[in-house]
């Protein structure tokens, strides 16, 4: 049976492409920094990406690795994670014999000169330059993320969105499918994208989700100054890819 790890497995995507990987019949190890008892068909190994703890008992006898582990905005951690962590796994998993390394980006690293960006691109390169078969899925931003920076707004007071700036929401059920389909496939050695099924602004999406949730604030349409705002009402967030996921933003606001 194939063996697969999920780095990042108890994150917002990590928890469901265990569960979808469990379904298509692989056999799933998943990686956390804290020590888990198995259940639902999986193997949980305590690892950490910055310390290196765990990393070669994690990846030994795996087939593939889906690298979801990821802190952003957390400063040096950030690049402890993001960089010298691939780094560390991917040392470990070439010599481990490991066949296919499926790494997740964002939607418009290459574009969108934001720091956390820049971070996944040189991420990005290492996973292209690192002795293992690759492939790399770049995703547009998550419900659940989205619903997190609005939720986060909404605390303040005033949501705060630009009308100029395009998204498409992506839900983390779709983007488990498509990269178990990517497991299925093998490596593919290239860069692709993956978005959901439609784009709306970001003042559109702040304003259904004040309606769905019952809430009542000022959408405050303030247009995101310079290089970087230019970059975001460019549609550099956005992708025309297909396939795309099904699930949309009203589905998940209604719960679906
Ligand atoms: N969020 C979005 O909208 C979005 C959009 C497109 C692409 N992506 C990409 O998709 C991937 C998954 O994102 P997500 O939002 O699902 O992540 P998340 O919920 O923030 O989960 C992050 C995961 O990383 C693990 N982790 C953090 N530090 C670690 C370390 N030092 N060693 C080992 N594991 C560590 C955490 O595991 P423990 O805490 O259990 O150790 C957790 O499971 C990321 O690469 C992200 O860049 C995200």
């Amino acid at each position: 049976m194939t063996c697969v790890l999920v780095t990042g497995g108890s994150g917002r995507l990590g928890r469901v492409v265990v569960e979808r990987l469990v379904e298509a019949g692989f056999e799933v190890r998943a990686a956390s920094r804290s020590a888990r008892a198995p259940g639902g068909g999986v193997r949980w190994v305590a690892a950490d990406l910055t310390t290196g703890r765990g990393l070669a008992e994690a990846v030994a006898g795996a087939d593939a690795v889906v690298h979801l582990a990821s802190a952003p905005y957390k400063g040096r951690y950030t690049l402890r994670v993001e960089l010298d962590g691939t780094s560390a796994l991917l040392a470990a998993a070439r010599e481990a014999g490991v066949g296919h390394i499926l790494y997740t980006s964002i939607v418009g690293t290459d574009r969108v000169p934001w720091g956390y960006f820049r971070t996944k691109v040189r991420a990005e390169r290492l996973i292209q330059e690192g002795g293992v078969p690759w492939t790399i899925l770049r995703a547009t931003q998550f419900h659940e993320f989205i619903e997190q920076a609005l939720r986060g707004m909404a605390r303040l007071g005033v949501l705060v969105a630009d009308p100029g700036i395009p998204a498409q929401p992506v839900d983390v059920r779709d983007v488990a499918r498509h990269l178990v389909s990517l497991i299925e496939r093998g490596p593919g050695r290239e860069i692709e994208d993956f978005g959901g099924p439609e784009v709306m602004t970001m003042a559109e999406a702040a304003e259904r989700w004040l309606r769905a949730r019952g809430l009542r604030r000022p959408v405050l349409r303030v247009r995101v100054p310079g290089t970087l705002g230019r970059a975001f009402r460019a549609g550099h967030l956005t992708t025309k890819a297909q396939p795309t996921g099904e699930i949309t933003w009203g589905d998940y606001l209604r719960g679906a």
